[in-house]
């Protein structure tokens, strides 16, 4: 295994813990939070970081396997990325791409991304996030059906339970009614159906069945809105915030059918899945499928400085450039120089790392093994992997796959128990998911399935203890 330089983080911490909270509570909103209960319980101050730990103001060290908000790819404290942003910030920290104007970092980025995606991704629009992104997604799909001179190709269908962002065109792709519920969403053109998830909906079936019958539901939604109506189709190759939801192996090959017969662009929201997460430089790779649009964020820069974009393939990028008319559409920070040149620190060490194929031969079916091994325990119904991603199904009752009721908010429970015992694991409903760091080695591994055995065992004496049901 190839080791990495990683730097000794230094702590920059004036106040108490206390003081701390005391000031966020006053000032700081947290996204999809209840400031309330937060405020009234404190926040937890995160000070440092190194490889896969964290640390919190309190001295406490934690096993970070969500990789920050599944981002953090390369670890924490890769010197290398540091040293990009600084050069960078030196010599231009801003430039436009407005002007006609470009800057070096952006140029070669654009470049680099093009000989990492899948062939036919030549070009690159860039934002600074994966809901901008996914905003990005809805005008360029309908920008391309008005030059094609359908105009009335206007609806996206994504799916329940997808994610997709939070700005308004995000929310509204993805499928969290909870999301719908504020702020009027979704907006007009967009709509869903049902998500591949074979705990969920597919028992009594075989998986590859299943696999068919939820790519039919695309089918079926083609059909009902129309077919010279639908304009693209939005998804995850492997649901992230849904719950690590690996679909069956049957379920891409026939969207792409789908897709292909009926014309409709697939875009595929790389925003998690990207930069080896699956064991391929994107997850369309590992799932089989030919996407038009591809969605990225997080993993491009492994989340130490923002940047996110849409790669697009060359179908629609022939039709955007050959019309020779503007696209009225960019950000301030589309292609910023320092972002770009942190990107392609990252995807150099990525590279050198050769962390796409550790990933694919070593650390992933490694990881796979082990979870595997967690389905013994009492409080698992199922469990799933793709490469350095997982869920953890809990049930109530292993011989029916009986959930837990909402009340005994039993993903919390384990949670809980995860953060006292030094793992970050999150909790979707009562799937428990990871998505750690990509240079994990297996001892790391190890240390990570003892952390998370531990958990369940105090999750289950609790269920026991309590009555939890
Ligand atoms: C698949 C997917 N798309 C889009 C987004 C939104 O990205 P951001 O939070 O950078 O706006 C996320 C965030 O988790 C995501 O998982």
């Amino acid at each position: 295994m190839q080791n990495t330089v990683i730097v000794a983080p230094a702590t920059v911490q004036r106040r108490s813990t206390k003081e701390y909270q005391q000031l966020d509570a006053a000032h700081f909103l947290h996204p999809f939070t209840d400031t309330k209960a937060l405020n009234a319980k404190g926040v937890r101050i995160i000070t440092k970081a190194e490889g896969v730990y964290i640390w919190d103001s309190e001295g406490h060290k934690i096993f970070d396997a969500m990789s920050g908000l599944w981002c953090v790819n390369v670890g924490y404290g890769q010197q290398a990325l540091i040293d990009a942003a600084t050069r960078q910030m030196q010599e231009l920290p801003f430039y436009n791409a407005f002007f006609q104007t470009s800057t070096v970092p952006a140029i070669e980025l654009s470049a680099l991304l093009a000989e990492v995606a899948p062939p036919g991704f030549k070009h690159v629009f860039y934002g600074s996030s994966g809901s901008e992104s996914n905003d990005t997604v809805v005008r360029m799909v309908r920008r391309y059906w008005d030059l094609m001179g359908q105009p009335q190709r206007h609806t996206i269908i994504g799916r329940m339970n997808g994610y997709h962002g939070s700005t308004m065109a995000g929310a509204s792709l993805g499928g969290m009614t909870y999301m719908h519920a504020q702020g009027g969403l979704p907006i007009p053109g967009v709509a869903h159906i049902e998500q591949p998830h074979y705990f969920l909906h597919g028992q009594g079936m075989t998986e590859d069945a299943f696999g068919l019958k939820a790519a039919g539901w695309l089918e079926e939604k083609i059909l009902e809105l129309g077919a010279d109506k639908v304009a693209a189709f939005i998804a995850e190759p492997i649901q992230g915030a849904g719950g690590v939801i690996v679909p069956p192996k049957t379920y891409w090959p026939e969207i792409q059918r789908i897709c292909d017969k009926y014309g409709i662009l697939l875009v595929s929201d790389e925003v998690i899945c990207g930069f080896g997460r699956t064991g391929n430089w994107f997850g369309c790779q590992t799932v089989g499928s030919r996407p038009d649009l591809m969605t990225f964020a997080k993993g491009v820069t492994s989340g130490y400085i923002p940047l996110g974009g849409v790669m697009v393939g060359e179908r629609v990028a022939k039709v955007l450039i050959e019309q020779g008319a503007d696209f009225n559409h960019g950000y301030t920070y589309s292609g910023h120089p320092v972002a770009c040149a942190v990107a392609i620190a990252n995807i150099k060490l990525i590279q050198k790392m050769r962390l796409v194929e550790r990933v694919r031969e070593d650390t992933g079916p490694y990881l796979a093994e082990q979870f595997q091994q967690l389905r013994e325990h009492p409080l698992v119904g199922d469990v799933q992997t793709c490469g350095l991603m997982g869920a953890i199904q809990l049930v109530k009752d292993k011989a029916t796959n009986a959930r837990f009721s909402d009340a005994a908010d039993i993903g919390m429970v384990c949670r809980g128990y995860c953060f006292d015992g030094g793992l970050i694991m999150r909790a979707v409903g009562d799937r428990m998911i990871i998505a750690p760091p990509m240079t994990m080695d297996h001892a790391q591994i190890d240390e990570l399935m003892r952390l998370a055995r531990k958990a369940l065992d105090a999750t289950l004496a609790e269920v026991r203890a309590k009555n939890l049901s």
